[in-house]
């Protein structure tokens, strides 16, 4: 890397510490100034006007301002296209560390790898001989793992599912997902001990839970809004056109209600369910799709018929979640998370108010 690269490097890591040490005295500020990003993410890739991917590099304007900013950036496509993996925004990073609560000499455990960059953080505030993270993509872990040691940091990384978590060096104090779960891995849970703390993206939200003596856990969502790619499976794509077939039923619902108000009740609702829109020439929607990997699909139009198809009724629980918060958007803090060996499920204000399971699976 040439000295002037290097010089900007050094002051535009300052100034992102400085921004995100504007709004917390986080003691992790120290590790986002020591990490160098862009050994992480030496590329990423973005959207062009026509919604082309381009990949962006070391040396082309504006990467390392992008790399220095509170920016996801995409560093992995599918052949279809899809983002497989990226690098998550600095600012929700710091957050969910934070949340973690962690003291250097703490064991952490990560599911999803990735660049590597939480990786590095965690092991310059941890020591890398406490953190294990796992990728389920094994190119992925290659290139993290000589990432990592270039810039001096050993943790123990590998490929495999991290739901199955890594026994030998459990118990785990803090363990944290980057990848995007419908529940917390009981395999995980096994490899805590009581007072781990345990955050994850659940839904659109951040859970973050304590584990009690008996294996159960208990806590609240993080207030900051969260979307993160899925624990990689199959799912089925959406059957829209057999369900134009079918008779529409009135609804008050809109669709601006399901993408907006009732977006991160309805992730807890329907663990994993995606959506579309449809819309005018004047870019307004029209309509909304939505479907989950069992192959249950739903539409809502602007005309207020809904009509939905297949083994979960998801318009149904749309219109149960409009009754539960029918002005309000409830706040992501007021949803809290509580673990038994039997069962998981996310409630609204307290355990025994409105509630959703989360799926075993
Ligand atoms: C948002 S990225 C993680 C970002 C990463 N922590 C970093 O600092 O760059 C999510 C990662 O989770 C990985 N992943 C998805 N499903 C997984 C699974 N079942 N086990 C382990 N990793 C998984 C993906 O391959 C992807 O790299």
């Amino acid at each position: 890397m040439t000295e002037p690269t290097t010089t900007a490097s050094a002051r535009l890591r300052a100034e992102f510490t400085a921004r995100l040490g504007a709004e917390s005295q986080s003691e992790w500020l120290t590790a986002f100034a020591d990490v160098r990003r862009e050994h992480y993410v030496p590329s990423f890739y973005r959207q062009d006007a026509q919604n082309q991917w381009e990949e962006v590099s070391a040396g082309d304007p504006g990467y390392l301002e992008a790399v220095y900013s509170d920016a996801a950036l995409t560093t992995q496509l599918n052949k279809h296209g899809i983002p497989t993996s990226s690098s998550s925004e600095p600012r929700l990073m710091l957050a969910m560390l934070d949340a973690l609560d962690a003291k250097p000499g703490h064991r952490l455990y990560e599911l999803g790898l990735g660049t590597g960059y939480n990786a590095a953080l965690a092991s310059s505030r941890l020591g890398s001989e406490n953190v294990v993270s796992v990728d389920v993509d094994p190119d992925l872990v290659h290139l993290a793992r000589s990432r990592l040691a270039r810039g001096q940091y050993h943790p123990l990384v590998f490929a495999g599912d991290g739901e199955q978590g890594y026994p030998d060096r459990a118990p785990y104090d803090r363990i944290i997902s980057t990848a995007g779960l419908h529940h917390i891995p009981p395999a995980l849970l096994s490899q805590a001990r009581k007072g781990t703390v345990v955050v994850a993206p659940i839904g659109f939200g951040i859970a973050r839970a304590v584990v009690s003596d008996d294996g159960e856990a208990t806590g609240r969502f993080l207030p900051v809004p969260a979307f993160f790619m899925p624990r990689r499976t199959l799912t089925k794509a959406p059957d829209f056109a057999t369900l134009e077939t079918r008779t529409g039923l009135p609804t008050t619902v809109s669709a601006t209600d399901v993408l907006d108000r009732l977006k991160f009740p309805l992730s807890l609702a329907l663990p994993g369910y995606n959506s579309c829109t449809w819309q005018n020439e004047a870019g307004e929607v029209t309509g909304i799709g939505l479907w989950t990997g069992d192959g249950s699909t739903a539409t809502v139009h602007a005309s207020g018929k809904a009509r939905q198809l297949g083994p979960q009724r998801l318009w149904d629980t749309v219109e149960e979640l409009a009754a539960t918060f029918p002005e309000e958007t409830p706040a992501r803090e007021d949803f809290g998370l509580t673990i038994t060996p039997e069962r998981q499920h996310a409630w609204y204000r307290n355990p025994e108010g409105p509630s959703w399971s989360l799926p075993p699976g």
